[in-house]
């Protein structure tokens, strides 16, 4: 096949493309919707904890080979085992990644862009702040356990990064990288939760063995795809991250809805659109994808996710007290008040 070569620029250009060349867009249809309702925001909440945990004991065990550029303060005399444990997740967490590395496909990705393009889509207009009180009534409406909600979430996020002293800029990516779970509730943007939370990976290339639970990935039919079942897929050494298909998720979309609504470095659209992606900002795989620059945008990348992962057991933040400040944190961002979901 032709695409095996290719040098693409835009990701979703390039899905264009190659869903119009292969006219595999019907194997989307094949696709069994989520049992889970998409809509259960408490249940999305409580498998997005449960994936957190697992990456904090899976930090923990790895942490001497992440070298991120500029260490976390804040976390530094916290007792990491006070997360709940990571047993007790895994059989959740195992059970969600099961279908998620199923499902998640080229197909299912471009599908899944092709609708968040759609000019049939009705894309919600909303303000920055706005998009988080609706994010946390949703989740918050029938949360039965004592987990923060998002709305503590975030702000714990922002705070830890404000405290550390790091830049304006950063701080609001910690306040609004969660922003992407609110497809959840906008029509057509997902399936369940397993194209909405847990780490990514690329799609259209071989997943790499240091991905969780990787032998789940047998029951994805890519994996036996004579190009995206291959080391490089359709991709070529070097091609730059920017141009790696991410599989479906929330960092995606909130990449997608940010990146040309707002004035925020490349660095902060790298820590939204690769948050999750532990394989490569943790483990060290796909490294081979990465062009010139891309390093910085790691290091941003790693440099971030402490902040994400430990500030969830800081005090809940008083939301009317901070408010003033992130309103004008905003404001320095998003030229255009309202945004397009
Ligand atoms: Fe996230
Ligand atoms: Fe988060």
């Amino acid at each position: 096949m032709a695409s095996h070569t290719f040098r693409i620029t835009q990701a979703f250009l390039f899905s264009e493309r190659l869903s119009s060349t292969t006219g595999d867009r019907s194997s989307t249809m094949a696709i069994a919707v989520d049992a889970c309702s998409p809509r259960d925001g408490p249940g999305l909440d409580s498998i997005s904890d449960a994936v957190d945990t697992i990456n904090v004991f899976k930090g923990r065990i790895t942490s001497e080979k992440s070298s991120p550029d500029d260490p976390s303060i804040f976390d530094a005399d916290k007792d990491k085992t006070a997360f709940r444990r990571y047993n007790e997740a895994c059989d959740r967490v195992k059970a969600f990644y099961v279908e998620q590395h199923a499902k998640q496909t080229v197909a299912h990705n471009l599908a899944a862009r092709e609708r968040f393009y759609s000019p049939d889509r009705r894309r919600p207009e909303m303000t920055v702040w706005e998009a988080i009180e609706k994010l946390n009534e949703l989740v918050d409406d029938s949360d039965p356990d004592t987990e923060l909600s998002q709305i503590q979430h975030l702000l714990q996020c922002a705070e830890a990064l404000r405290r550390d002293g790091k830049p304006r800029w950063m701080q609001l990516t910690g306040l609004i990288h969660d922003l992407g779970k609110l497809m959840l509730f906008l029509d057509g943007c997902c399936e369940g939760q397993w194209d909405v939370v847990g780490d990514t990976f690329p799609v259209g290339c071989r997943f790499d063995e240091r991905c969780i639970y990787p032998e789940t990935f047998a029951a994805n039919p890519d994996s036996h795809h004579e190009v995206y079942g291959t080391r490089h897929g359709i991709y070529e050494p070097g091609c730059g991250m920017d141009n790696l298909i991410m599989s479906w998720g929330h960092d995606e979309y909130l990449y997608l809805v940010l990146k040309d609504q707002c004035t925020l470095p490349r660095e902060a659209l790298a820590m939204v659109r690769f948050h999750s992606f532990y394989p490569w900002h943790r483990e060290g795989a796909y490294m081979d994808f990465m062009a010139e620059g891309d390093e910085k945008l790691l290091r941003a990348v790693q440099a971030f996710n402490p902040y994400d992962l430990y500030s969830k057991s800081d005090d809940p933040p008083k939301v009317e007290e901070l408010k003033p400040y992130y309103l004008e944190l905003i404001d320095e961002y998003f030229p255009r008040k309202v945004i397009r979901w």
